[in-house]
């Protein structure tokens, strides 16, 4: 198959969609209405977007990501209005959550309803729907006229996407189309919040579990897979939490301070053993880590360092956390080691990313 790749100039250098840019969203959604596979931008990651009404469609999705098919799809929409017939009901909780939220990086769980096949939802009962607020997503499920399935446009198992070029390289001859709108901003993927039952953050993202708690009046619960890593033959809520996730070829193990430590040099120092004691032994080792962990570090001759942004910035760790994953691959290390954070705010959402990426293994100092 020949994936047309299409940039949208205008938008990438001004925020603004241009006739010329229109153009090319509009030739997307066409593909999208026809039944088309089309990997888009949204504000978290790229997202690989079919017809969600079309079990042969959502197969075709599953296929290109090479994704087992138990694990569900978000369902994209651009208004409030096309969220009523995908659902069997919208709980008090989800219109709050609404309110606040949409459009934005905040997923909600509810009953489905027959508008949406099984097949698109991995066979379950419920379906996961998603308002983006970013303008090329937005035009795109708008002008299509169709719920847009979309999971993640990346390869299963590789780090999400967070650039077209990503895509190219996951994708490329899989599909049908590329919309190129640069860089995403978040970064990592959105919320999940299953309103089905009581409510329950399935996934953590950048509408947080603090802001969540402020409109809903109190805690949402969290499901296991968020809070450790699982058992054997141990389920979680959502079914794609259960794989791992976003791992770079190499093993990586993450090294934090405990809970409540405030001396971030003792961190550094662990690495630095770390680093020192792998070497000796001949490994080709990585370090990911901040800028302030990078100038702190004291590393011998040949060991690379791919640094996220800088101490206590979340949001553009976040927003390059992927891109550095990725970049090691290219890298062929034997080891990396990633510094990692307390789980405030946004930082529950990276670590999250990280622990999945390192298998759940983790040092703290
Ligand atoms: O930010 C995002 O959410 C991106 C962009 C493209 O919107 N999409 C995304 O999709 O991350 P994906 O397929 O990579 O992740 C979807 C997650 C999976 O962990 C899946 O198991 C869960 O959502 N999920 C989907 N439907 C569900 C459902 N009905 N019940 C529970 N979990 C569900
Ligand atoms: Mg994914």
């Amino acid at each position: 198959m020949e994936t047309e790749v299409l940039k949208l100039n205008d938008y990438i250098n001004t925020g603004i969609i241009s006739e010329e840019d229109l153009v090319k969203i509009k030739e997307a959604a066409a593909v999208l209405k026809e039944g088309g596979l089309v990997a888009f931008p949204t504000e978290t990651v790229y997202g690989l977007g079919g017809d969600a009404r079309r079990p042969d469609v959502s197969k075709r999705i599953y296929a290109a990501k090479g994704r087992p098919s138990d694990n569900p799809l978000i369902v994209h929409i651009s208004s409030m209005d096309e969220l009523y017939p995908l659902v069997k009901s919208v709980p008090v909780d989800a219109l709050k959550l609404s309110r606040v939220f949409w459009p934005g990086p905040m997923t909600m769980v509810m009953d489905k309803s027959d508008v949406i096949p099984h097949e698109t939802t991995g066979g379950l009962d419920t379906v996961a729907v998603r308002m983006p607020v970013h303008p090329v997503a937005t035009k795109l499920i708008e002008l299509s006229g169709v719920p847009v399935a979309a999971p993640s446009a990346n390869r299963s198992g590789r780090p999400s996407t967070t650039t077209a070029e990503h895509c190219i390289e996951d994708l490329m001859g899989r599909i049908d189309l590329i919309l190129d709108g640069g860089p995403c901003d978040i970064g990592v993927e959105s919320t999940i919040v299953d309103l089905s039952g009581e409510v329950t953050l399935l996934r953590p993202g950048a509408v947080t579990m603090e802001m969540l708690t402020e409109v809903l009046g109190n805690e949402p619960l969290r499901d296991k897979a968020v809070v450790r890593p699982l058992n054997e033959g141990e389920k979680p809520k959502a079914p794609g939490m259960k794989y791992r996730h976003y791992a770079p070829s190499a093993p990586l193990t993450v090294v934090r301070q405990k809970d409540g430590g405030d001396e971030v040099r003792k961190v550094y120092e662990a690495i630095n053993d770390m680093v020192s004691e792998w070497t000796v032994e001949g490994k080709k080792v990585e370090v990911i880590c901040t800028r302030e962990c990078a100038d702190a570090l004291h590393l011998p001759e040949g060991v690379l360092v791919r640094t996220f942004g800088s101490e206590g910035e979340s949001g553009e760790i976040a927003k390059n956390l992927f891109a550095v994953l990725r970049d090691t691959d290219s890298d062929s290390v034997d080891s990396i080691i990633a510094e990692g954070f307390g789980e405030k705010d946004l930082f529950l959402a990276i670590m999250n990313r990280l622990k999945k990426a390192a298998g759940w293994q983790i040092v703290e100092t």
